[in-house]
């Protein structure tokens, strides 16, 4: 029995989450948009791909809720997204109000599913859709630490001329300017990325990672980044449907990890079909534990502005 993968919103990220769904096989997909006719063009369309990409899967476009019934993901991408110069964070108000109403209508039509939030500012996102789901805070989560992650990556491996494949590096905090890349957890092949690179060099990446969205954003002007945000998604979504208990740098809830309670931000996670299986408490210097809870604070102050 496939399962079943509702992603809501139809724009660049939730049309390519559904592309990388397919083309894995991760299960039936279900495409929501308001707008009628754009989630079932599009569903169309991705189905018409399906004998050259060789997917056998049920894609179906709506406008309805009714069709989400019984998901066991749905994917939030629906809102706005920011225009050059904006940070995430100004996207609040707009997003809080859409992702609180699409929600609600997840935990009504799809009451054992899980939530994977992708809509900006992630982390306080995520909290709006823990309160008005009302499902457990496992089954609550979002997408930012492994984009984050694959970025510092990216930019690692063009640094040294070095396959991505080989790259372990990782990118603890909130989806922001206060994101917590962490070098000393970074290697290739287990070289420290420390043996491999200067500190200046380093930091030179850990700021490009850092506004690695807004760059894009820069460039394109009119469009946000959303093939390496989609392709991040998948992966979350492979790791539930797959039950691979997968170690990845999700947004979950805090309760005192880190000496951080209270909020939804990014901290490696055991990822499987139970969602958020566990969380992983790094050990952290002194430096970092201090970046992290910087990075936190920015999400709470971020956070007490929402009204749930
Ligand atoms: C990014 O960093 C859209 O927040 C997403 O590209």
């Amino acid at each position: 029995m496939r399962k079943k993968i509702t992603i809501i919103g139809a724009g660049n990220v939730g049309a390519t989450v559904a592309l990388w769904a397919a083309v894995n096989e991760l299960g039936d997909i279900v495409l929501f948009n308001r707008t009628p006719g754009l989630a079932k063009g599009k569903a169309l369309d991705l189905k018409s791909a399906s004998p050259i990409g060789g997917f056998d899967l049920a894609i179906v476009g709506t406008d309805r809720y009714e069709d989400t019934k019984d998901s066991d993901v749905v994917v939030v991408t629906a809102g706005l997204s920011r225009k050059p110069g904006m940070s995430r964070d100004e996207l609040l108000d707009m997003n809080a109000a859409l992702v609180r109403d699409i929600c609600a209508q997840a935990a009504k039509y799809s009451p054992d599913s899980i939530l994977i939030v992708v809509s900006n500012p992630v982390d306080a996102m995520v909290h709006v859709a823990y309160k008005a789901s009302g499902f457990p805070k496992s089954r609550v989560m979002g997408m930012a630490g492994i984009l984050d992650s694959s970025r510092f990556r990216t930019f690692i491996g063009l640094e040294l001329g070095v396959s991505v494949e080989d790259i372990s590096a990782l990118v603890l905090g909130g989806h922001g300017d206060f994101m917590v890349p962490l070098p000393q957890h970074a290697s290739v092949n287990g070289i420290p990325l420390t043996d491999l690179l200067s500190e200046d060099r380093i930091n030179a990446l850990i700021e490009r990672t850092r506004h690695g969205g807004a760059e894009i954003l820069s460039l394109e002007k009119v469009s946000s980044a959303f093939y390496a945000p989609a392709a991040a998604v998948d992966q979350m979504i492979e790791a539930i449907v797959r039950d691979k208990k997968r170690v990845l740098p999700c947004v979950t809830y805090l309760q005192g990890e880190y000496g951080i309670d209270g909020i939804f931000m990014g901290v490696p996670v055991l990822l499987g079909a139970g969602g958020v299986e566990r969380v992983f408490e790094l050990k952290l210097s002194q430096a970092e534990l201090t970046a992290l809870q910087k990075s936190a604070e920015a999400v709470r102050t971020l956070v007490a502005q929402v009204r749930f």
